[in-house]
């Protein structure tokens, strides 16, 4: 085949997406021009290059809590995990999307990961889930200078797939730091990925959604986390918004418990 017939061959497979422009793994089988030496050659030689720049498992785990540990500052944060080498989904990434919104707020909203548009943008929710979650956010008075968004990965997995459990490891210090950083009071958790990497549970979100649980910050804050829908499933399934909305008008009654509570200690 020549590229261009290889290139049609992908187009009719489904495959609409570059992820790179390297080959980073090969499957076996579809190497027409190379004999069983060269394919092996090839798949051994390729493999390397991805684990170099992605480090084992535990490693990386370990590298983002040591550059994680002296960061302050959401600034410094950006820079360290814009430099960080330990997650091979930064290098099909075209962005790197920490957080969006009001990094001194009380909410903080935690998503999965950035989708097609957040990776262009380099903005957490700024796609059609974004528009949704917007919408949402208003209909209870909250917009993004009154809330943190982030996402749990802070690059996007290739085709937007779901992220493995070890991507999740290596990318859950950059979160804790966030929410180190803005000290939230609350935070929605937004599917079952944020919910359950944040808690470290595998509960369905179904059971989980509506709920009021606690997380326990680095630094020993207590934060009540309420998981909702994540806004890419309420757009599947437009039938669940009844209890998104359910969902969001627990947290503005939390909100709007905290605030009295305060007015209460200012008189
Ligand atoms: N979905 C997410 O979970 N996060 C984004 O930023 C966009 C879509």
């Amino acid at each position: 085949m020549n590229a261009r017939e290889v290139l049609e061959f992908y187009i009719l497979s489904g495959v609409d997406e570059t992820c790179g422009g390297e080959v980073l793994a090969l499957s076996g089988g579809a190497l027409p021009h190379f004999s069983e030496a060269q394919k092996n050659e090839t798949r051994f030689a390729a493999r390397p290059a991805t684990s170099s720049l992605a480090l084992s498992s535990a490693a990386a785990v370990k590298s983002a809590d040591d550059v994680c540990r002296n960061v302050r500052t959401m600034d410094e944060l950006r820079q360290v995990v814009e430099s960080f080498e330990g997650c091979s989904l930064k290098y099909n990434a075209k962005k790197t999307v920490i957080g969006d919104g009001n990094p001194a707020a009380k909410v903080m909203l935690v998503g999965e990961a950035p989708g097609a548009e957040e990776d262009l943008a380099g903005k957490a929710f700024v796609g059609r889930s974004g528009h949704l979650l917007d919408k949402m956010l208003a209909a209870v008075g909250l917009d993004r200078n009154s809330c943190y968004i982030c996402n749990i990965l802070p690059w996007r997995p290739p085709g937007n797939r779901s992220p493995s459990d070890a991507e999740i490891a290596v990318c859950l210090p950059f979160l804790k730091k966030q929410i180190e950083i803005v000290k939230p009071d609350y935070i929605f958790a937004l599917g079952a990925v944020a919910v359950n990497s944040l808690l470290g549970n595998s509960e369905s979100i179904s059971r989980l959604r509506g709920k009021w649980q606690e997380y326990e910050s680095s630094d020993g804050r207590k934060i009540r986390v309420l998981a909702g829908y994540h806004p890419a499933y309420l757009l599947r399934t437009p039938a669940q918004k009844a209890k998104a909305w359910a969902d969001f008008l627990r947290l503005k009654k939390a909100l709007c418990e905290n605030n009295q509570q305060f007015n209460a200690l200012l008189q």
